[in-house]
């Protein structure tokens, strides 16, 4: 059990920013990464939609040898944590999301009480983060923001080669959190935190910024140590890489972001066959 890998998924690179705090954190661990770049992005879609897709992806994973699944995604940690699907589906394999984890840190580490949390339109409308903070002290007050085209400047590697439209939709999307007062910030959706430096630039360094990956990093390592399940191989990450289409962008924006040069480590999956195979898969809440 212990040799086996952490599975890990997302609607297109945002995962990685998951992945990469797996690497720091858990240097040995063999780690199965899914992007459905076909399908990127989710935030957009409707529940049953962004749950039907998700589904397919952990079906994917679970095909992986896998010891644990985690969805490197806030859109659909949120869709799951609304429909309360965590217990409902995954009895035999453990499953995590990230809402839990970010919303815990930045309630540790507001002074002022006064949170802002920006992610994709569906984990805006869910009040995922919103709800487990407000769980953990009623008193802290939120201030929550969509921000959609945040994940297709990254995906298109824009916010590399051009930094003054990315800018420019920062400014759109952030302006009025500016004028309120947070002292922290939740990266709400995983592929924000490739925006990192641009944001906190944005907010002149005053605020602190919650990066899901660095908690949700934390959190498995201490699961696996608790349970007993921390790969003992002494050799570094294997990792390997599955999409649903165009690897090369993938590769581009992996390549810049870990550091790693994933020339013939992606792999094209049919998605025609994550979708069959998802036939008679999992019952759908109503
Ligand atoms: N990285 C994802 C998230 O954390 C998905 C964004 C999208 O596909 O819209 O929300």
């Amino acid at each position: 059990m212990k040799n086996k890998n952490i599975g890990v998924f997302d609607s297109g690179v945002g995962g990685l920013t998951v992945v990469k705090r797996l690497i720091e954190l858990l240097p040995n661990e063999n780690i199965i990464y899914f992007g459905d770049t076909a399908r990127v992005p989710y935030g957009p879609r409707s529940n049953s939609t962004i749950l039907r897709y998700a589904l397919q992806d952990i079906n994917f994973l679970k095909s992986q040898d896998i010891k644990i699944i985690i969805a490197a995604c806030g859109t659909v940690s949120s869709v799951f944590f609304k429909n309360n699907i965590n217990n409902f589906y995954f009895k035999d394999f453990f499953f995590t999301g990230i809402i839990e984890m970010a919303a815990k840190k930045a309630v540790a580490i507001t002074k002022n009480k006064n949170i802002g949390i920006i992610g994709t339109k569906a984990t805006i409308k869910s009040k995922s983060y919103e709800t487990y903070i407000k769980n953990l002290d009623s008193k802290i007050k939120t201030y929550s923001v969509a921000c959609p085209l945040f994940v297709s400047i990254i995906e298109e590697n824009l916010f590399n080669n051009r930094i003054d439209i990315t800018n420019k939709i920062i400014d759109l999307y952030l302006k009025d959190l500016k004028k309120s007062n947070i002292d922290t910030l939740i990266l709400g959706c995983t592929h924000y935190p490739l925006i990192k430096d641009l944001i906190l630039n944005y907010f002149d360094n005053k605020i602190k910024i919650v990066d899901p990956g660095v908690e949700i990093a934390k959190f498995t390592k201490s699961y696996l140590t608790q349970n007993n399940l921390i790969n003992n191989n002494i050799n570094k990450n294997n990792i390997k890489f599955f999409v649903s289409d165009s690897v090369d962008n993938f590769k581009n924006i992996a390549k810049s972001f870990l550091n790693i040069d994933l020339i013939n480590q992606v792999r094209l999956i049919n998605l025609e066959n994550l979708e069959n195979a998802d036939k008679n898969f999992y019952p759908r809440p109503s």
